[in-house]
């Protein structure tokens, strides 16, 4: 079977409880960050790293993500019709993207079991995860980075970042050792572990690569944290067993599933916008005089 990665994964189908009310209606993964929305970087980045096949993981009321990456034959016709052919291209690169599919978590049972409806769309191939609320933005793709260590070591391959003692506690914890550069043996990890329980700050964050096997480990997995199936549950056999390989990646994450996550985003990738970045430096500037 090839290393070649070329399916990716998206979850997004929290309940995003953190951000409400702007959650409510509107999906987090939908939020804008200037002028598109959180899951469009996160798409752009899959295509970046050369996934052909995608497949969004949604539920009740999340319908207006499959109609972002759709035709809107409205649209197009009013903009062709007024020769906005710059818009109108854009809009079609959007639904050009990937081949993108959809399929609903029909109950919120955590991100293990949304994974775990991706088994048909897999099949029998290694397959990208991007977690739908994490934007990460950098030269070289993220999802590219992890893609290329599963191709070299033919293991699952975790994104890892160091976090502080605080932060671990909510996230995930990794036994690491140095194989080279940025690249970690991954030997066993723990899902928002007590103080006694840490085994290292650094933390799985936004983006995994796995083997077809998950899904056995995952049909096995009962609810860990927080009552919900706990995809880190499942990795802990793979990294015991046949060990994982952690890529501390490079490119900056922002955490769109939290609020100071989304205007940290806002504000880093404004200040760098072609069409408003300048403008907005300068209103920065002026603003931060008044603090
Ligand atoms: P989170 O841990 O941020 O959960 O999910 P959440 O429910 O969306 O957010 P809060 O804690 O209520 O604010 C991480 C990723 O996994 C997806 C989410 O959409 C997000 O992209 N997810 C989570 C699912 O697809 N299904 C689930 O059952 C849980």
């Amino acid at each position: 079977m090839s290393n070649r990665v070329r399916k990716a994964v998206i979850p997004a189908a929290g309940l995003g409880t953190r951000v409400l009310p702007a959650s409510k209606a509107m999906p987090k993964e939908m939020l804008p960050i200037v002028d598109k929305p959180a899951i469009q970087y996160i798409v752009e980045e899959a295509v970046a790293a050369g996934i052909t096949d995608i497949l969004i993981i949604t539920n009740r009321g999340k319908g207006i993500i499959e109609d972002h990456f759709d035709h809107s034959i409205e649209l197009e016709q009013r903009l062709a019709a007024s020769g906005r052919t710059e818009t109108l291209d854009e809009l079609n690169r959007i639904t050009n993207l990937a081949n993108i599919t959809f399929i609903r978590q029909k109950e919120t049972k955590g991100l293990g079991h949304a994974v775990n409806c991706a088994r048909s769309f897999v099949g029998d191939e290694p397959f990208a995860v991007l977690y739908g609320d994490d934007v990460i933005i950098g030269e070289d793709p993220a999802c590219g980075q992890l893609c290329r260590a599963y191709e070299e070591y033919g293991k699952g391959v975790v994104g890892m970042k160091e976090v502080t003692a605080e932060q671990i506690q909510k996230y995930s914890s990794l036994a690491v050792a140095p194989l080279r550069d940025n690249i970690y043996a991954v030997s066993d990890m723990i899902e928002k572990p007590k103080p006694n329980e840490i085994l290292s700050l650094y933390s799985i964050l936004g983006r995994c690569v796995l083997p077809p096997e998950i899904f056995d480990i995952l049909d096995k997995t009962p609810p860990g944290a927080g009552g919900e199936i706990q995809l880190t549950d499942a990795m802990v056999t793979l990294a015991r067993t046949t060990g994982m390989t952690g890529v501390d990646f490079t490119g900056v994450r922002y955490d769109m599933g939290n609020k100071l996550g989304i205007l940290q985003a806002t504000c880093e990738v404004a200040l760098k916008h072609p069409e408003v970045g300048t403008d907005f430096a300068a209103y920065l500037k002026e603003l931060v005089k008044t603090l």
